[in-house]
């Protein structure tokens, strides 16, 4: 059988900013089709940077970025940006125009799609975050959560094989990020997901990459990697609840 083109694929990638700071040293990384895989690491590890890699935002100091087979160059930055979706942290970097239906509708339009497919597109994002009835709305009229469920309806009407989401899960009350979390998991596209919610990496993925000082140290099945205690904690991170309540109930077991 022949094999599947690698949906991302990062070879020795090293990044400097131009104020000299090295935020990702030699990460090497490859992820298939289909897998869901949370990016872990404490504050300032380089996920973010890694993130901005992936649809040519930025670019590497040295080292190769491949997505969906394509090298990223100039040549093929504007097809990877189709290929790969991008949902930055603040939604409100994501959203500028006057309604929430010409954000959504701004990147299939941009992508050459006919106003009726661009329509289409628009309703089934917003049909897929729950927010149809905003659609006439101004962004900056609606709350946090729900903008950020906008932010990822610009990205899902693109409809990416690659989606890669920074923090989803950020700053959204428990009610919001438990439809973003059922969101995310009734997707189909494969999922890169920096994220600082352990139970999200839980539950969503399965496989998770830590990241310190720009390297990767490690790699694994997200359970194996997320139930390691010492592990998590050596990287500023800590075990999922869902972990954590399970070993409880071991100890509170009566012979
Ligand atoms: N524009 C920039 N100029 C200079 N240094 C930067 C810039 N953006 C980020 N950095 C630095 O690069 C490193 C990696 O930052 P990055 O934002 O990728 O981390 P992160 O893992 O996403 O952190 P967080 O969990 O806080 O989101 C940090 O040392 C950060 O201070
Ligand atoms: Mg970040």
């Amino acid at each position: 059988m022949p094999e599947k083109t690698p949906a991302v694929e990062l070879h020795e990638v090293a990044y400097a900013y131009p104020d000299g700071t090295k935020a990702l040293v030699d990460v090497s990384l490859v992820i298939q089709p289909e897998e869901r895989v949370a990016l872990l690491g404490p504050n300032g590890a380089g996920k973010s940077t890694l993130m901005l890699h992936l649809n040519g935002i930025l670019r590497p100091s040295a080292g190769h970025v491949r997505v969906c087979g394509l090298e990223l160059a100039d040549e093929t930055v504007r097809e990877a940006r189709q290929r790969v979706g991008l949902v930055f942290q603040d939604p409100d970097d994501q959203l500028f125009m006057t309604t929430v239906y010409d954000d959504v509708a701004f990147g299939p339009m941009n992508a050459g799609c006919t106003p009726e497919e661009t329509d289409h597109r628009v309703h089934q994002a917003l049909h897929a975050v729950g927010l149809v009835e905003v659609a006439s709305k101004s962004g900056h009229h609606l709350s946090f959560g729900q903008r950020k469920r906008i932010a990822l309806a610009t990205v899902l009407a693109m409809q990416p094989d690659v989606l890669v989401l920074d923090e989803p899960t950020s700053n959204l009350d428990p009610r919001a990020r438990r439809h973003m979390v059922e969101l995310l998991s009734t997707l189909m596209s494969t999922l890169v997901v920096a994220t600082h919610d352990m139970d999200l990496a839980w539950s969503l993925c399965d496989r998770a990459v830590v990241i310190d000082h720009g390297a990767v140290v490690a790699d694994g099945p997200a359970h194996a990697i997320l139930r390691d205690e010492v592990l998590m904690a050596e990287h500023g991170l800590e075990v999922p609840w869902a972990v954590r309540l399970a070993n409880a109930d071991c100890y509170n077991q009566t012979p």
